[in-house]
Formats: C-alpha cells, sequence, structure tokens
C-alpha cells in the first residue's frame, strides 16, 4: 500500500509529496495546541463506533489504551510531533498505530478531519472561553474593590479630554465595570452557539455509520449536535464572533489603558501606579514609565487584526470544508492567549492603582466644571435652558477674563448678566452640590454611586458564574 505510512491519500498518488510543499502545507507547529481535545473526541468516537457496532469491544479497549497513553506522553511533554505527519489529527493517528497496528486505523471509520479539526476548535474554545471568564470576573471584582477604596473623592470629568463636570471617581471606574459586564454576558451568550458537536458530520454529507450522535455529543460535554453536517464542517463564525468579542474587549482595555497612562503623566498626577507595574529608562536615570498600559494597549492591535484576518479568510468561501481554514488557528490562539493575559494584567495593575487625591482635588477649581450647574441654576429661576447656556457662556467668559472662578463672582457681578442670581447661587455653586443633585439612576450621585456598588458585589457572589 504505497503511500499509507506518511500521507492518509497515498493510494491515488504516483508521486511523493514535494518536500517543500510539505513543509508549507503543514499546520502541527502551530494545531499541536489542540492535541488533547483530539485525544478526547477520538476516545468518545471510538466508543460511539463500538456502540454501533463498527469495532468489537477488543478493538475498542486496544484504541483507547492507545489514546490514553499518548495523552500521558502529551502531558509530560514526550510526545514528538512530526511535519511529515502534517497536522495534529495525523500525528495522532501515527502515533496510535505504532502503539496497536492496524486496529488504529479502524478509528478513522466514516471519519474525516474536516469535522475533527472543527470539533476540537469548539472543545479548545470551551475551555478558553472559561478562563476568559475567570479573568473577566477578577477584573471586575478588582473594579469595585477600587471604586469602594476610594469612594466619596470627586475629580474632573472630562469630554474631549477638556474639564467637563465633577464626577465621583467611583462612578468613573465603575463604567470600566459596567462594559466588562457586557462582554461577560456576550461570552456566555456566545458559548451556546459555540457548543454545539460537529461530529458526526463526516467529510460533509453526514457520517455514514450509525453512531449515536446525541451521545457524542453529551459525551463530549456539547449542548447538542449540529444540524446540518454541510454547516457544520463549513462554519468558523464562531471563530469570528469569539474574536470579535475578545476585540472589544480589547477596544476598551486599550481606552482605559490610555486613562492611566495620561493621568501618571505629571500633567495629570492623577494616579500612580506601583514599580512593579513600571519600568525605567536606560538613559533617564529618573524615569518611570506606565509600560504595561502601553503595551496592553499596542496588543489591542493585534487581537483586531486577528478578528479582520480570520474576517478576510472567510469572506467569498465556497461550502464546505477548504483548506484556506487551516490559516484560522494561529490568529485565533494568538488573540485568545493575548486578550487573557491583557485581563490579567489590567487587573493586578489596577489593584495596585493609587489615587493621588490632594492632586486631584487641585485640579476641581480649574476649567469651569461648574458652569453647567449655573445654566441648570437659572433653570430653576425659570429661564429656558438655551438661553440660560447662553448666559452662563457669557458669564465664564467674564470670569475669565477677570481670572476668577464662578462661585468667586460677587452677587453685583452676577447680577449684571441676570437679576435672577441670588445670594443662594453660593450654596448651589460647590463641587458637593453638583454630585447630591445626580441622585438619578445611573448618575453620579453620592448614594446611587453606592447603590450600583452594591449591586455590583451582589451580582459577582451571585450570579456571574465561571
Ligand atoms: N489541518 C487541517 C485544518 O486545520 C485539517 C483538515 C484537513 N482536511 C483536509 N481535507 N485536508 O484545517
Amino acid at each position: 500500500m504505497k503511500g499509507i505510512d506518511t500521507k492518509p491519500w497515498g493510494g491515488r498518488f504516483q508521486e511523493e509529496v514535494d518536500k517543500f510543499f510539505e513543509e508549507f502545507s503543514e499546520s502541527v507547529s502551530f494545531d499541536h495546541e489542540l492535541a488533547q481535545y483530539e485525544i478526547k473526541a477520538s476516545l468518545a468516537y471510538a466508543e460511539a463506533l463500538k456502540e454501533a457496532g463498527v469495532v468489537s469491544e477488543g478493538e475498542f479497549l486496544a484504541i483507547q489504551k492507545g489514546l490514553l497513553e499518548i495523552e500521558e506522553e502529551l502531558k509530560s511533554g514526550k510526545f514528538v510531533f512530526r511535519k511529515e505527519y502534517e497536522d495534529v489529527h495525523m500525528n495522532i493517528e501515527k502515533a496510535l498505530f505504532e502503539k496497536i497496528g492496524e486496529v488504529a486505523y479502524k478509528l478513522h471509520t466514516g471519519r474525516s478531519r474536516n469535522e475533527q479539526v472543527v470539533t476540537d476548535f469548539r472543545l479548545y474554545l470551551v475551555d478558553r472561553v472559561k478562563e476568559l471568564k475567570v479573568e473577566l470576573k477578577g477584573l471586575m471584582e478588582t473594579i469595585v474593590a477600587k471604586a469602594e477604596e476610594y469612594y466619596g473623592i470627586v475629580m474632573p470629568g472630562f469630554t474631549h479630554l477638556q474639564h467637563a463636570q465633577p464626577v465621583l471617581f467611583s462612578h468613573w471606574i465603575m463604567a470600566y465595570y459596567e462594559m466588562m459586564r457586557l462582554h461577560f454576558q456576550r461570552l456566555e451568550d456566545y458559548e451556546k452557539r459555540l457548543k454545539i458537536c460537529p461530529l458526526g458530520s463526516s467529510a460533509f454529507a453526514g457520517c455514514a455509520f450509525r453512531i449515536d450522535r446525541k451521545k457524542l455529543s453529551q459525551r463530549l460535554g456539547f449542548l447538542e449536535p449540529t444540524r446540518n453536517s454541510v454547516f457544520a464542517v463549513s462554519s468558523r463564525d464562531f471563530a469570528l464572533e469569539l474574536l470579535f468579542i475578545l476585540s472589544l474587549i480589547m477596544v476598551d482595555l486599550s481606552r482605559w489603558c490610555e486613562e492611566i497612562i495620561l493621568w501618571m503623566s505629571p500633567e495629570f498626577s492623577f494616579i500612580d501606579l506601583p514599580d512593579r507595574f513600571c519600568t525605567g529608562s536606560s538613559l533617564m536615570p529618573q524615569k518611570k514609565n506606565p509600560d504595561g498600559a502601553e503595551l496592553i494597549r499596542g496588543k489591542a492591535s493585534s487581537v483586531e487584526a486577528a478578528f479582520t484576518q480570520v474576517w478576510g479568510l472567510m469572506k467569498g468561501l465556497p461550502l464546505s470544508y477548504n483548506r484556506d481554514m487551516q490559516e484560522d488557528k494561529p490568529p485565533v490562539f494568538r488573540a485568545v492567549k493575548t486578550t487573557w493575559q491583557c485581563l490579567r494584567l489590567m487587573s493586578l495593575m489596577v489593584a495596585g492603582l493609587v489615587l493621588k487625591k490632594e492632586n486631584i482635588e487641585k485640579h476641581l477649581p480649574q476649567g469651569y466644571l461648574l458652569a453647567t450647574e449655573l445654566a441648570d441654576y437659572l433653570v430653576y429661576k425659570g429661564i429656558p435652558f438655551r438661553k440660560a447656556h447662553h448666559i452662563t457662556g457669557q458669564i465664564v467668559y467674564y470670569a475669565e477674563k477677570e481670572g476668577k472662578n464662578l462661585e468667586n463672582l460677587t452677587l453685583h457681578e452676577f447680577k449684571q448678566f441676570s437679576d435672577k442670581i441670588e445670594e443662594d447661587v453660593y450654596e448651589w455653586l460647590t463641587i458637593e452640590n453638583a454630585i447630591k443633585r445626580r441622585e438619578i439612576w445611573g448618575g453620579t450621585g453620592f448614594n446611587v454611586v453606592k447603590q450600583v456598588i452594591e449591586a455590583a458585589k451582589k451580582e459577582l457572589s451571585e450570579s456571574l458564574h465561571v
């Protein structure tokens, strides 16, 4: 039987494969990451074959024993992957043959690598998604802890990176909690579509042997078997959907890192990061650089690139399996690892983040944070908002020229712009009262922020399962 030694399709071929092409087309150098899932799926498939009467009890036991030995070798790092066997599937099949002889080839009855690769890939991602959820939850816990630690501290809130309105630091950081919370929900929802079992689809037309696909799916921890065998081997939507979620996570982390980097600069000096997450300069002895945050910001680009890479790979591909699809794994593996690492580092950094209260307070009188308050005050005095806005704008312009803050203008000065302004304006124009007026669900009011923090703690302990 020419060719069976290395290539499973050798029978049809009269020539050995070109060596350069062999090297070019191998995937085991990266898909070896799927090895433990290949074993898991093969064990379940062997059992299904036995139950269908395709292999005998004795043959099944031999296959099982061989696969378990290979699993041990994989765990201990003894297993040697060989490029001439092309991919993880063939490497394991060959190893099984070396251990138990011809019976090994029975495992491939009715089975195709087209379904194997997509089954392994899904199983691999089921585990990775679990790990990502653990890290996401960890980050959410860290955020809540910081929001509690610095509860009550007011900082300038920004739009366009300009001073806008006062806001509780806890409210600002809880915005990131909200983002991570939605990502967690996205992953949970995604799992429903990820956990479907392609095995039993064969090359694309469905298995010709009567295996019990429901049982097989259950054994592997899937929710149900796929309903269409052509779809089963063609689909990479599950890879893309995950990459999209990971890209969203990384976009949010990169925005947060940008703030951390900015806030650590002497111009802001709102925060400090522990030395252990920073590096120095080989030339300038005074430097302490927020490299951890910069790297997360930078790595966001590689995750987004992975998404567009697979997006482009799949666009226009005809059904069912095409070899192009082998190229999906490196970007997915890379994106999953990078996002996991970034979530973890983010948790560690945020846990060690120190807020510099005195410096933040120094920024509060700058940038007319209370201008909106004054406009709202005029509204309460009966002036339509657009007009109130205009009057306040004129007052700000005047105050700026005088080098004063709004609350430092005299009543006489105020009256030049509106006779509705009374002595009570000074009580109105305080940072604290600006926060207090925002006791609206989702706003920065002291009480409501506390309520949201409490709701988050409850959710973390009671309903976010990983
Ligand atoms: N290494 C292949 C991949 O990752 C496995 C499937 C190969 N199937 C085939 N008919 N050549 O996609």
